[in-house]
């Protein structure tokens, strides 16, 4: 009767969390092949999967090693989103030809735009190599002294390979480290931006919707990989052609429904799933709330220039919109483990795992130090943590001291290697230095500076504070501002006209110009405190944090046998399945599954940054002029959620129906659910698709890029035949 009721609660909480997890697609038909079929799959995993035959991930790429794309016509042609090819586009915008603000539409394959560095990764194979890289090594090495003999079995590994000349490899560790895994990988390097909407439909929203459901946004970009004439990578050619694809997606047009099946097909970046409940609490109460406050300041400092001056909102645009992406982010964080309850979840799993493992002689040799070790290391690390991410925090958001770094790697050059040292880090010195002068407004900088003094030398740990930079504010009495103007007064070496005179001295001469710069010896002050007396106690004390996560690991493995274990994400082609779902952030609040044009009209506000909208759309809209797109009901689907488990680079990635047809593209989750980076949680965590639909719409009826939809496949998984 007892092990009835057990297996029956087990059944029962099943559900409750079945969804969680970013799977290893070669592994899916051992793992999840069953459960995924019992939400409604209707093809199998080897359809998903195959080394011997195209397989769905052969349609799926890494797009510039930071997101996710996937191939859409036997042409080649990829989608992605717009916050994906958003440095493309730019470096295409002109005055004249302002592609970001007004979209752009390739009309012939010669009018496709070339991005040099851009590139898209296909997965070939993933092959199992923990026993070949874990040979001979001794459990005990920790840090370095780890690393170097695991890096050298892995290098091995990897140069023994098997894999055409037109291919590459790698060797990636997995569950801290337990198993280790060998991609091979194929990459095509002549990537064309194809077309992209007006940022008014693809960022529509912008950082007041970002992380924010319900979702109005248009985030979808197009490209094209060209090859060789052989359809092998080959560098940029204007001989090249395009790609003939070993599988490209057929696109459903029969639109979702809540608790249909969806697949999400992605290169996730990072999650820490395994943590300890006592660093969970340590990110919940100490290092996200230090990291919030810091980018708080510095938002509220730029967001007053920027409504003041146009031409400081151009410049800071795209660093305005990369601080908050993060800050935004830890914020839901914060909010999700602690309605989540986080804290007290993973402390009763933990007395679980410790109750069975001092159970049984042989896990408790192995497995008893475990979470003691790891409660002790977190717990001395916590000051060291926390005053990393404030030295980190604070000092990347002072552009003076990107600037500052710049010039005193030219000095180090000089006194290295005389004046060929200094020419030779000049080449590299130069782009960097013009490319922050470019945007980089003083008082904007000096205000920032100012506002982050406070928190480094009132908030941060005092033992850690900078002795140059105590002694100033102590000369100015506390007058930060005061003290930061005079030291921008006597540091100018940020507009382009002092930067030119500077690069045109001889070495010495300018050599002794930089030891001049009193800001410079300031910055140098504050990374020699963070580099002697932070960061080796915590990478120090993170190795044996490391170690002891690994043990933990392979622990839970062991001992947890009624659970399923998916590796954290490391930038690897992974497989999320789950549901179209709605939810319920909050008490008496319940969010709907799908929004619809309708609502991109509610929010429209002539004019303003973040709401305009093209006029076309408006008129598509009144015309109720949605071809073949719209929903049975005459209405134009936008964006939809699901239960998927996804993190930043999930973003572009195909999700895809029971039949494995693409219906959305994935970018964005919602704010409550953002915690599921540490702690999934299935009733609120949800990521944001935009409806492949709309997408069609859009590249159809408002851009009339016609040519672009007759490459595609367009079928009706839902019609009965
Ligand atoms: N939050 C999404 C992601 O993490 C979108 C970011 C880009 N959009 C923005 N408004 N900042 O990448
Ligand atoms: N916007 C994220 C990206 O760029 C995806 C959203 C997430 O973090 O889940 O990858």
């Amino acid at each position: 009767m007892k092990k009835l009721i057990a297996f029956l609660l087990l059944i029962v909480s099943l559900p409750a969390f079945a969804d969680e997890g970013m799977w290893l697609p070669q592994l899916l038909s051992k793992l999840n092949e069953s459960r995924m079929k019992s939400l409604g799959m209707k093809i199998s995993a080897e359809e998903i999967y195959s080394v011997n035959k195209g397989s769905l991930k052969d349609a799926v790429v890494s797009f510039g090693g930071f997101c996710t794309g996937e191939v859409i016509s036997s042409k080649g042609l990829v989608l992605t989103n717009h916050h994906c090819g958003y440095d493309a586009v730019q470096d295409h915008t002109t005055l004249e030809n302002n592609y970001l603000r007004d979209g752009f539409w390739s009309k012939s394959f010669n009018e496709e735009l070339t991005n040099p560095g851009l590139f898209v990764t296909f997965i070939k194979r993933i092959d199992d190599v923990t026993k070949e890289v874990m040979a001979g090594i001794d459990k005990n090495l920790i840090g370095p002294d780890r690393q170097a003999a695991i890096s050298k079995n892995m290098k091995a590994v990897n140069d023994a390979a098997k894999k055409a000349s037109t291919q590459e490899s790698f060797v990636r560790g997995f569950f801290e480290d337990n198993q280790y895994y060998l991609f091979v990988t194929e990459t095509y390097k002549d990537v064309r931006l194809v077309g992209a909407p007006p940022s008014s439909i693809g960022k529509y929203g912008s950082d007041t919707d970002n992380w924010v459901w319900p979702r109005h946004t248009g985030d979808f970009s197009v490209f094209r990989i060209y090859a060789g004439k052989d359809n092998a990578p080959a560098e940029y050619s204007k001989d090249n052609v395009p790609y003939t694809p070993v599988k490209s997606l057929n696109i459903s047009l029969d639109g979702i429904a809540e608790n249909d099946f969806t697949l999400v097909f992605g290169f996730p970046g990072r999650t820490q799933q395994y943590l300890p409940a006592i660093a969970v609490e340590q990110i919940r109460t100490q290092n996200d709330p230090a990291k919030i406050a810091i980018r708080d300041r510095a938002l509220t400092v730029i967001d007053a220039f920027m409504r003041r001056d146009e031409q400081i909102k151009i410049q800071y645009a795209s660093k305005y919109a990369r601080i908050q992406n993060s800050y935004k982010k830890w914020q839901g964080e914060v909010l999700g483990l602690t309605r989540a309850n986080a804290f007290a979840k993973k402390t009763d799993y933990e007395n679980e795992f410790t109750k069975r493992v001092a159970a049984k002689p042989e896990w408790k040799e192995k497995y008893g130090e475990v979470l003691p070790s790891l409660n002790k290391l977190y717990e001395e690390n916590l000051q060291y943590s926390v005053a990393r991410d404030y030295y980190n925090e604070i000092f990347s958001k002072i552009e003076l001291q990107k600037l500052a770094l710049q010039l005193n790697s030219l000095v180090t050059a000089y006194e290295n290697g005389g004046d060929k040292g200094y020419e030779a880090r000049l080449q590299r010195v130069i782009p960097v230095m013009q490319e922050t002068v470019k945007d980089f407004s003083a008082p904007v900088d000096k205000a920032v500076f100012a506002s982050l003094m406070d928190v480094y030398l009132n908030d941060a740990n005092k033992n850690f504070a900078a002795p140059t930079i105590v002694a100033a504010m102590e000369k100015y009495n506390g007058d930060a501002t005061k003290w930061v103007d005079d030291l921008y007064k006597a540091n100018q070496f940020y507009d382009s006209a002092s930067v030119r005179n500077l690069f045109l001295k001889n070495p010495a001469e300018a050599v002794a110009a930089i030891r001049s710069f009193t800001a410079i010896n300031l910055f140098s002050d504050a990374a020699d405190i963070y580099q002697k007396q932070i960061q080796p106690t915590y990478n120090a004390k993170n190795d044996e944090i490391e170690k002891w996560q690994r043990i933990y690991m392979e622990g839970q493995m062991e001992v947890m046998t009624e659970k399923k274990f998916y590796p954290d994400a490391n930038s690897t082609m992974r497989v999320a399945y789950g549901q179209v779902k709605t939810y319920q952030p909050r008490d008496g609040v319940t969010f709907d599954y799908k929004t619809d044009l309708k609502g991109v009209m509610e929010k429209y506000v002539p004019g303003d940054y973040e709401f305009d909208l093209p006029v076309k759309l408006i008129d598509l809209y009144k015309k109720k002029d949605y071809g073949a797109y719209a929903n049975k009901d005459g209405s134009m689907p936008v964006c939809f959620i699901a239960t998927n488990h996804t993190t930043g680079g999930n973003s572009g990635s195909p999700v895809l129906d029971a039949y494995g047809n693409l219906i959305g593209l994935n970018f964005d989750r919602a704010w409550e659910g953002t915690m599921s980076d540490i702690n999934y949680d299935a009733s609120i965590c949800r990521n944001i698709m935009v409806d492949i639909r709309y997408v069609l719409f859009i590249i159809d009826k408002f851009a009339g890029a016609k040519r672009l939809i007759e490459e595609m496949k367009m079928v009706h998984p839902k019609v009965k035949k």
